[in-house]
């Protein structure tokens, strides 16, 4: 990969030791892709924030870049991490837990990252269509790139960093136009409301295609909520990390294949989504963290209902939009449940609070819960989760 006169410097190490290990990280990953250059980015998001999925060895990583006095040359912000600050008394309490996350939170903001914890950066600030980013979080990336049209391949926690350091990144992947065309059609024939079906579809287009890029024809007027647990779901159970679902999408020369879902594909991955049919002890709203809007619709399903006593009703999100939604966030905490910031029930420790059996919306959710938390899993609509959760 060729680098300028200035990058070299810093592969040398001219500028001090973070700045080199960041740049010997990206070129690492440029030569590996066969990518040209270096190309500027606009943001990096950055994964691997919560202490139960990265441990003690990334802590020590991350402090002895800090400590060396790097910096983030671009806008940088974090994912969720383990904990919710604000909820203490919904969390896991064990000293040592709360310490390590809070090392973690602080070397990444001493480099001038924005604790921000969210997967859904793009609710606070939308990134510019056509910028190049280097985002982590497979579920942010496939919207960034399906959605808001930015482009960015999905980078793992490290790399995302040392592209923050550096303010570039390798242009391999989704960062090169003629990798970015749909490779299949999938001709969706199921009817798909919630966006728990979309979650499902999500589930099993990634399957088939692991990491061909789909063009998604014949959804009708799908909302954003719905995109977005489509792709967070696709990302879960494939590789790729753009889809397209309205046209123009930019074909290949080749004639594209054509595959068929119907209702019984969609049906199939929502049973392959549960493992049990017993009562839930926690129904999950929020992954990827809710929008103003998301809350806003819970509160009205949950208006006049009470949560029952022996299901906890957790909805995620960031305190960006906690806040906006300020007022349905009352209305849903007056009824029993609570609207957790910072965290998400995947990267904090559920099973350690007594959950067994976690009911959610969330395809990404069901579908990694069994077995990074440990627990059984059901798969439902938005109205059948609020239904559970709730004694009237
Ligand atoms: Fe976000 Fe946690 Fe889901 S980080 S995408 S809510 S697993």
């Amino acid at each position: 990969m060729y680098l300028s006169r200035e990058e070299e410097r810093i592969y040398e190490g001219e500028e001090g030791w973070a700045y080199q290990v960041a740049m010997k990280i990206l070129v690492k990953l440029g030569d590996l892709f066969n990518a040209d250059r270096l190309i500027p980015i606009e943001s990096a998001h950055i994964s691997g924030v919560s202490y139960k999925t990265i441990g003690d060895a990334s802590i020590d990583f991350i402090e002895a870049l800090s400590s060396s006095g790097a910096k983030a040359r671009v806008e940088s912000t974090l994912n969720p991490a383990g904990i919710d600050y604000e909820h203490s008394e919904e969390m896991i309490s064990l000293q040592e837990i709360r310490e390590k996350q809070d090392r973690i939170i602080s070397a990444y903001r001493s480099m001038g990252i924005k604790p921000i914890l969210t997967c859904t950066p793009y609710y606070i600030k939308r990134p510019s269509e056509e910028a190049h980013l280097a985002w982590a979080e497979s579920s942010t990336v496939m919207y960034a790139n399906s959605v808001l049209h930015s482009w960015t391949n999905r980078e793992g926690g490290p790399s995302a960093l040392a592209a923050a350091l550096i303010g570039k990144t390798p242009n391999y992947g989704v960062h090169r136009p003629e990798n970015r065309r749909a490779d299949v059609i999938v001709k969706v024939e199921a009817e798909l409301e919630d966006d728990s079906d979309y979650g499902a579809l999500g589930i099993h287009v990634g399957r088939i295609l692991r990491d061909e890029i789909p063009f998604l024809y014949g959804l009708r007027h799908p909302s954003e909520s719905s995109l977005k647990h489509l792709g967070a779901a696709m990302a879960s159970s494939g590789m790729a990390s753009i889809f397209y679902y309205e046209a123009p999408y930019p074909k290949s020369s080749d004639r594209l294949e054509v595959i068929e879902v119907d209702a019984d594909d969609v049906r199939r991955a929502y049973e392959s989504l549960s493992t049990t049919n017993e009562k839930p002890d926690m129904v999950y709203i929020g992954c990827p963290h809710c929008s103003a809007e998301e809350i806003r619709n819970i509160a009205k399903k949950i208006r006049g209902r009470r949560v029952r006593e022996d299901v906890k009703l957790w909805i995620c999100t960031s305190r960006y939009v906690r806040e906006r939604a300020a007022e349905h966030v009352r209305m849903i905490e007056a009824a029993g449940g609570r609207v957790l910031v910072d965290t998400c029930a995947v990267v904090t420790w559920i099973k350690e609070l007594g959950v067994d059996v976690l009911m959610t919306n969330s395809a990404k959710t069901a579908f990694y819960a069994p077995t990074m938390n440990g627990v059984e899993t059901i798969y439902a609509s938005l109205d059948e989760c609020i239904d559970a959760s709730c004694s009237n």
